[in-house]
């Protein structure tokens, strides 16, 4: 590859106020920012507003934003009917030492659509909710270990941030992953983790049999971003479900992301129940929630009048606002919602199948649903250690993000990564694959 020639645009200028916004704000936050997943180098781009899905950044310049702030704004930004829901709610209050109806509405719809779910309780991010979910896997099964997938992110969680992000030197076997720990990570909580394999159901078999009297559960997520969203081969979550039932390991089914494949759970498809869900992120409608769910046998831990054994607060958990917006989304999310969107990311994914191929770059567009991540390659893609080279560490990914930038994507810098939101369209999916097709060129990107 030859030196790319970037294009510009308003916000990499020196009068720029996205590079005065950072400036001040390196000086009064480390690496000027309060979010990792938002770093962009040399510097953030500042965000003015946002409206269906495209945002217009403090240059005002638009684009059309394929991260949604991370998959959570399926109905894209400022969403009339929700918007409108939590002015009126917001002029009634927005927080109580006192329960309100809307939780047990939201709480309702979800036990409705969700098979798998009888009982739910609510809280404040998706890190939460896996936390609160591993306390319940320990207290209703005694034991204290969880077992969970190299490569995953299950959010900021000492035990489930363990091998989130391990490196050749220190992933240890292939068959029975190290636990690594980064150094803000007591041993001891990386001695309590067993790591899997994705996708290698033998070794999985193995590790699980040989940790069964101290395991409480097994957390996975049917499509993991940070395994590229390789998706589980066929009977891979079913046999890790007989698993886990043959030694009473509960499984936490991890859908703060994956939630947004499907009307009925993303474990639906699979005739899987697990024992624990973790939600958040759309159930939010574009404000802080987490969710944890479960069987209500399980979900019994938490019931002060029975068998209660976790305790459980949190100041703002399902506050008014936050749950009027996410019922007010999930109400608009119907399975004809569903269905329109899952069909669009099938089609962009073929397209960007398609725009490689005749470009002769070696990719591979990997993805469910709404969502989908392309990987320079075409090794095979069957687990975390299979991206290595190509994801995390390409410089290129880097290099079209801010081509696409220039091209009015929002995207991450991290991969080429997406996910739509209801108010695109097919135009708006010809609009990224032609943005791609022209950041490549621009880049000479030959693969
Ligand atoms: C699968 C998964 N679990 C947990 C989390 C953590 O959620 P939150 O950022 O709301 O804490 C995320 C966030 O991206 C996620 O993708």
């Amino acid at each position: 590859m030859t030196e790319p020639r970037l294009q510009t645009t308003a916000y990499r200028a020196e009068s720029s106020l996205s590079r005065e916004f950072y400036r001040r704000a390196t000086k009064v936050m480390p690496g000027g920012n309060t979010r990792h997943s938002t770093v962009l180098s040399p510097y953030p781009i500042y965000v003015s507003r946002g409206q269906g899905c495209r945002v217009t950044d403090v240059e005002g310049q638009e684009r059309i934003d394929f991260l949604n702030n991370y998959t959570s704004l399926i109905l894209g930004h400022a969403n009339p009917q929700v918007t409108r829901a939590v002015q009126q709610r917001m002029a009634l209050g927005s927080a109580f030492t006192m329960p309100t109806e809307v939780e047990v509405e939201l709480a309702e719809l979800i036990v409705s659509r969700v098979s798998y779910i009888d009982q739910v309780r609510f809280c404040n991010s998706g890190s939460e909710a896996v936390m609160m979910a591993v306390r319940a896997a320990r207290a209703f099964t005694g034991k204290t270990k969880i077992a969970k997938f190299e490569g995953a992110y299950h959010g900021v969680y000492d035990y489930v941030q363990v091998s989130e992000g391990p490196s050749p030197g220190d992933w240890g076997d292939a068959e029975a992953p190290a636990s690594v720990a980064e150094p803000s990570i007591a041993a001891s909580v990386a001695s309590e983790v067993v790591v899997l394999p994705w996708n290698n159901i033998q070794a999985c078999r193995r590790l699980i049999a040989r940790h069964k009297d101290e395991l409480a559960a097994v957390i996975v997520d049917a499509l993991p971003l940070g395994i590229g969203l390789i998706s589980p081969q066929s009977g891979f979550l079913e046999s890790l479900r007989d698993e886990t039932e043959r030694y009473r390991i509960l499984l936490i089914s991890d859908e703060v992301m994956s939630f947004r494949l499907s009307h009925d759970g993303a474990m639906h498809e699979h005739h899987i129940r697990p024992d624990l869900t973790t939600l958040a992120k759309i159930i939010g409608g574009g404000f802080p929630v987490g969710a944890v769910a479960g069987s209500a046998g399980v979900m019994s831990v938490f019931d002060h009048t029975r068998d209660w054994k976790v305790r459980h607060g949190g100041t703002f958990n399902a506050n008014p606002v936050t749950m009027t917006a996410g019922l007010e989304t999930m109400k608009q999310m119907t399975p004809e919602a569903y269905e329109r969107l899952n069909r669009m990311g099938e089609a962009i994914r073929n397209r960007l199948t398609r725009l490689f191929a005749d470009r002769r770059i070696a990719a591979t567009v990997c993805g469910k649903g709404s969502l989908f991540a392309a990987h320079l390659t075409d090794c095979e893609l069957v687990d975390f250690r299979s991206l290595q080279g190509f994801s995390r560490t390409n410089p290129v990914y880097g290099e079209l993000c801010h081509q696409m930038l220039a091209n009015g994507i929002v995207v991450t810098p991290r991969g080429i990564f997406g996910c739509l939101s209801t108010p695109m369209t097919d135009v708006e999916s010809d609009v990224f694959v032609e943005a791609l097709d022209r950041s490549l060129t621009a880049l000479e990107y030959a693969g």
